[in-house]
């Protein structure tokens, strides 16, 4: 009866039928070993088959600047890094990303940049929204990851065209959010909660994620992160591995955190569970991912991610944006990155949606 040898499989399996995880369940599954996280993968492949289908929704990404007022201290963009050469897109730059997003069949862009809230760059942005949706007659979807900006400014950029906006929490749980962002006016968690507040009520396809393998991060602040994600409703997860940047103050804490292998694991883990808690979402498999495994790209849309945003800057300054080190792609072509993610998405038995918005069904459902 007392019996020492404990069934782990046994409670997987009783996990997984349930209809909701509470959070005891869920740090069971972020502790499963490579044997037992199986089943959950397997689990959130089905779900994400049943309730969306194979199909990967590509966004084009523009970064269009990295030029940035804060100074998150994961960051390698961050404000004081002195060795980053900042550029801005001129709009012919950026012109001819729309173009090569036209011509590869993109149906939607990321319009990606550091946080600016001048007017300038307000009004810029604004224009260039309004050009896009222009010159692609409309066919091409926008969606927005420029930080965090007034509800007015939200507001203009949604009429201009932009239905999709990213933001993400980094980290949900406030203590720890304040261990890799200063506690100051420009880094405020209030702040950022508003933010995803105001661009829900706008009406906006809300995503927001968080970074794997952080230091100071526990199991239990990732539980919490998942249960964040759910309680904010929103209809797009971006999430992937925390990548150590030499020139940002969290480098000291590299011997710190967990091995790329872990955190790769742990990312797929991550996902694998957020399709099983939220069944139509819209779930990106990062190009961080990439970044520490080969193949990592891949293995996220196998535990269920549906989304890849292949990048569309100029090669010529990729290196630049510099957000973490060995970032893959730098050297390729958008038109090398089309054909090779078609080969790749093709090898694990998914198809590339092409000239879709692709917008997550679950937001489709709800309003
Ligand atoms: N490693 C991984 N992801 C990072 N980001 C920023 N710095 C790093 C890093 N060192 C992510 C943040 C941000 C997105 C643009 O890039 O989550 O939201
Ligand atoms: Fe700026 Fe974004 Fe980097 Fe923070 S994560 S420093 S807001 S580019
Ligand atoms: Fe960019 Fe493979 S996706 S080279």
């Amino acid at each position: 009866m007392h019996s020492k040898i404990v069934d782990m499989s046994g409670q997987i399996d009783e996990i997984l039928l349930k209809k909701e995880f509470d959070k005891q369940d869920i740090i069971f599954l972020l502790q499963t070993n490579k044997q037992e996280a199986k089943k959950l993968f397997k689990a959130a492949l089905e779900t994400k088959l049943k309730y969306t289908d194979n199909k990967v929704r590509l966004r084009g990404l523009i970064e269009y600047s990295n030029i940035c007022r804060k100074r998150c201290l994961y960051c390698g963009l961050r404000n004081s890094t002195i060795k980053v050469d900042r550029y801005t897109l001129t709009d012919e730059e950026y012109f001819s990303c729309i173009e090569q997003a036209i011509k590869l069949n993109y149906g939607s862009i990321a319009l990606q940049s550091g946080e600016r809230q001048n007017e300038e760059f307000i009004n810029k942005i604004e224009y260039l929204i309004k050009k896009t949706k222009e010159i692609s007659n409309n066919s091409i979807g926008i969606t927005l990851s420029l930080g965090e900006q007034t509800k007015e400014t939200y507001k203009r950029w949604f009429l201009a065209g932009a239905h999709r906006y990213l933001l993400r929490i980094e980290a949900s749980d406030e203590d720890l959010y304040y261990k890799i962002h200063q506690n100051d006016e420009l880094h405020s968690y209030k702040t950022r909660i508003d933010c995803l507040q105001n661009l829900t009520e706008i009406g906006y396809q809300v995503g927001t994620g968080v970074m794997i393998g952080l230091p100071f991060q526990t199991i239990d602040n990732l539980a919490n992160d998942i249960l964040f994600f759910k309680r904010m409703q929103v209809a797009m997860i971006g999430m992937g591995p925390y990548i150590p940047h030499p020139s940002t103050p969290l480098w000291q804490y590299r011997d710190t955190i967990p091995t790329k292998e872990e955190r790769m694991f742990m990312t797929l883990k991550m996902i694998a569970i957020t399709r099983l808690v939220m069944p139509q979402i819209n779930m990106v498999s990062a190009t961080a991912n990439q970044t520490i495994d080969p193949l990592g790209r891949e293995k996220a849309i196998q535990v269920g991610a549906n989304v890849i945003m292949p990048n569309l800057s100029p090669t010529e300054f990729r290196t630049d944006y510099d957000i973490y080190p060995d970032k893959a792609c730098v050297q390729d072509t958008a038109e090398q990155c089309a054909s090779c993610l078609e080969i790749r998405m093709r090898s694990i038995n998914h198809t590339i949606l092409y000239n879709d918005w692709g917008d997550s069904l679950y937001f489709k459902k709800h309003h």
